[in-house]
């Protein structure tokens, strides 16, 4: 029996990155992966990539930042499916900048996406999931909503309201059947922070406090997802999981 057999999975972010990973991770477990992504290329691309390995994914164009087009993105997986059991909010943005010389829109633009683009993505599927009887919500927060850098405050923030967010939703959508928990990856090799880690000098820093000695990759994240998401996860609520090779246990 494979992990997600006959679940319906939505991923935000599903077309490049830990999104995409997680999307396949997914559809070789069973499920049916609905990709999301603001990008309707890539995200056509991870589903296309999902069916030609015998899996099932659809893949829609979806801005987070905008409501309406949660709300269609939700009206179409009730009209396909009728229920929504598992909510994967990974689609994230970064921005680095000095404090001082973050812009209001700068500063707008990544909480539109971070946090409310996780709220709004929790607050239209809660009827969905409802409908599911056994659910679950996996939010992508980072090690940085608890460790910090230079020219990271607007993210870090983000991250920690994210978490701190994912434990209220935990508390208030256990009665229904709706389990909530939260990844906070370190540092993984995606575009996000690709040509960050390439700087040598960074590399190293990051790498000396990382106690396993290797950035993250995508599909371990993905792994963690997949557990969170699965039934054996079922009495996990409201946890918070590092997946950053030990950087949270160093100075
Ligand atoms: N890469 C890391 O080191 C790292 C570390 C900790 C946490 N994270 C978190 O993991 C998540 C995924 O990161 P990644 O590294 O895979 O990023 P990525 O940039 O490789 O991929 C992000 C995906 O989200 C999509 N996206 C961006 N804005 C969107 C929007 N408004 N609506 C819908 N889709 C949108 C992008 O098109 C892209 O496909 C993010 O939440 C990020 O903050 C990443």
């Amino acid at each position: 029996m494979r992990r997600l057999e006959d679940k319906i999975a939505l991923v935000t972010g599903g077309g490049a990155g830990i999104g995409r990973a997680i999307c396949e991770t997914f559809a070789r477990e069973g499920a049916h992966v609905v990709v999301a992504d603001i990008d309707g290329d890539a995200a056509k691309e991870t589903a296309e990539e999902i069916v030609k390995t015998n899996g099932a994914a659809s893949a829609y164009t979806v801005d987070i930042t905008d409501t309406d087009q949660v709300k269609r993105l939700m009206h179409g997986i009730k009209e396909a499916h009728g229920r929504l059991d598992v909510l994967v909010n990974n689609a994230g943005i970064g921005a680095r900048a000095d404090f001082r010389h973050l812009s209001d829109e700068e500063w707008s633009k990544v909480w539109s996406v971070n946090l409310d683009g996780t709220v709004r993505c929790a607050r239209e599927a809660f009827d969905l999931m409802r409908s599911s009887g056994k659910a679950s919500i996996v939010n992508l927060s980072s090690v940085m909503s608890s460790k910090h850098t230079r020219q990271m405050a607007v993210y870090s923030a983000t991250k920690g309201a994210v978490s701190a967010l994912s434990r209220s939703l935990a508390v208030e959508y256990a009665p229904y059947g709706i389990r909530v928990n939260t990844l906070l990856p370190g540092y993984v090799e995606t575009a996000l922070i690709g040509r960050y880690l390439q700087n040598p000098m960074v590399a190293k820093a990051l790498l000396t406090q990382t106690p396993l000695r290797r950035f993250g990759r995508p599909q371990d994240i993905a792994n963690a997802a997949l557990f969170l998401a699965s039934d054996e996860a079922a009495y996990i609520t409201g946890a918070a999981l590092n997946v950053d090779g030990g950087m949270q246990t160093t100075l």
